[in-house]
């Protein structure tokens, strides 16, 4: 069965006027189908207005569907029976932490989700301290949120909703307001929990970087879908990102500028290593397939020699990477 599944959804916001009449509405969705599987981790991209909260919110049941039906574990979100068991299941982070932690003490505020459905003292404790060490928080336990770093309150903020014993999580731009670090501690514990405990994470992200190692991605444009494929198959389209005014991750770019320039490169490249292998293929005149193939054929002098020459390469290369993204550093978002 599908952790989520999406058919045909419209969201109409209504708006009013000053004397709160209704003046008409607006369409934030609009004819959205999706599947998310069990234990995926799905990375949704968009522009700003292009309906990602909006759909982040109704697999929390948050928002309800003006057309169309969607299901969170089998569960119809408008079938008011299940509310609490799909809030519970599919548990929310989102922008601010700060509006989402409330108590004192790091530990109380992770507690008190599970408390106030009732779970058994013991039993909070246990998932407290379970919790806190998913997302690399345990030490921090006794201390006050308010001496905690952007990312430090972002992993309480998830330790929370880990704590309610989530088969889903859905973190809408959780790392917005972070700096650099903080942005890769909650990515990295993001998908910690989804590699390590299986739990199905629905990341909204302005960062392409963030996106990278999704199994999927989704990209929202006008509360349509209008591009689903793995990373690969997303960043590889270059101009049509453009298009719904999304970058791609700087590696990407730096490689869709170097294949324009006319060097001989694959338009899939995401990582830094990727693309030194594929500028080392090209420097001796090969394209990386071909590389591929004469890494299988039994090595002559030759290319033992031209190994020896290939850390050089390899560092200049390298160097070459870091050049494009000193460049377009701060160019994201
Ligand atoms: N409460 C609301 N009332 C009326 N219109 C709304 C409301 N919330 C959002 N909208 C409108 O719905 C559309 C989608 O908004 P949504 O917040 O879902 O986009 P988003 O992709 O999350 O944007 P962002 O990247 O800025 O967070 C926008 O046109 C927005 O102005
Ligand atoms: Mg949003």
């Amino acid at each position: 069965m599908s952790m989520i599944k999406i058919q045909k959804l419209i969201h109409d916001y209504i708006k009013r006027d000053d004397e709160g009449n209704v003046a008409g509405t607006v369409r934030a969705i609009s004819g959205v189908d999706l599947d998310v599987q069990p234990g995926q981790f799905i990375a949704v991209l968009g522009h700003n207005g292009s309906g990602k909260s909006t759909l982040a919110k109704h697999l929390n049941a948050l928002l309800f569907p003006t057309e169309g039906t969607v299901w969170v574990d089998g569960m119809d979100t408008k079938d008011s029976a299940h509310l609490w068991e799909i809030r519970r299941e599919a548990g929310m982070v989102f922008q601010n932490p700060d509006n989402q932690i409330i108590a004192q003490v790091v530990e109380e505020d992770v507690g008190f989700g599970p408390e106030n459905i009732g779970v058994p003292t013991e039993e909070i404790w246990k998932r407290v301290e379970e919790s806190l060490a998913a997302v690399g928080m345990l030490e921090h336990r006794k201390k006050s949120p308010n001496r905690l770093s952007g990312g430090q309150k972002q992993r309480v903020s998830i330790a929370g909703v880990i704590a309610m014993e989530p088969k889903c999580i859905i973190l809408d731009e959780p790392t917005a307001m972070l700096d650099p670090n903080g942005r890769k501690e909650v990515i990295k514990a993001a998908m910690k929990l989804n590699r390590e405990k299986g739990i199905t994470v629905i990341l909204i992200t302005h960062y392409m970087e963030e996106a990278i190692d999704a199994d999927r991605i989704f990209v929202m444009d006008q509360g349509e879908v209008a591009m689903q494929g793995t990373p690969r198959e997303i960043f590889s389209q270059v101009e049509r990102m453009k298009e719904l005014q999304l970058d791609v991750p700087q590696v990407t770019l730096l490689a869709h500028e170097l294949r324009k320039a006319g060097l001989d490169l694959p338009a899939s490249i995401l990582t830094k290593e990727e693309l030194v292998d594929a500028l080392l293929g090209c420097e001796t005149g090969q394209s990386t397939e071909v590389a591929e193939k004469q890494k299988s054929t039994a090595a002559t002098e030759e290319q033992k020699n031209s190994a020896a020459t290939g850390e050089q390469k390899s560092t200049a290369a390298n160097r070459q990477v870091q050049a494009g993204e000193e460049a377009g550093h701060g160019n994201q978002g």
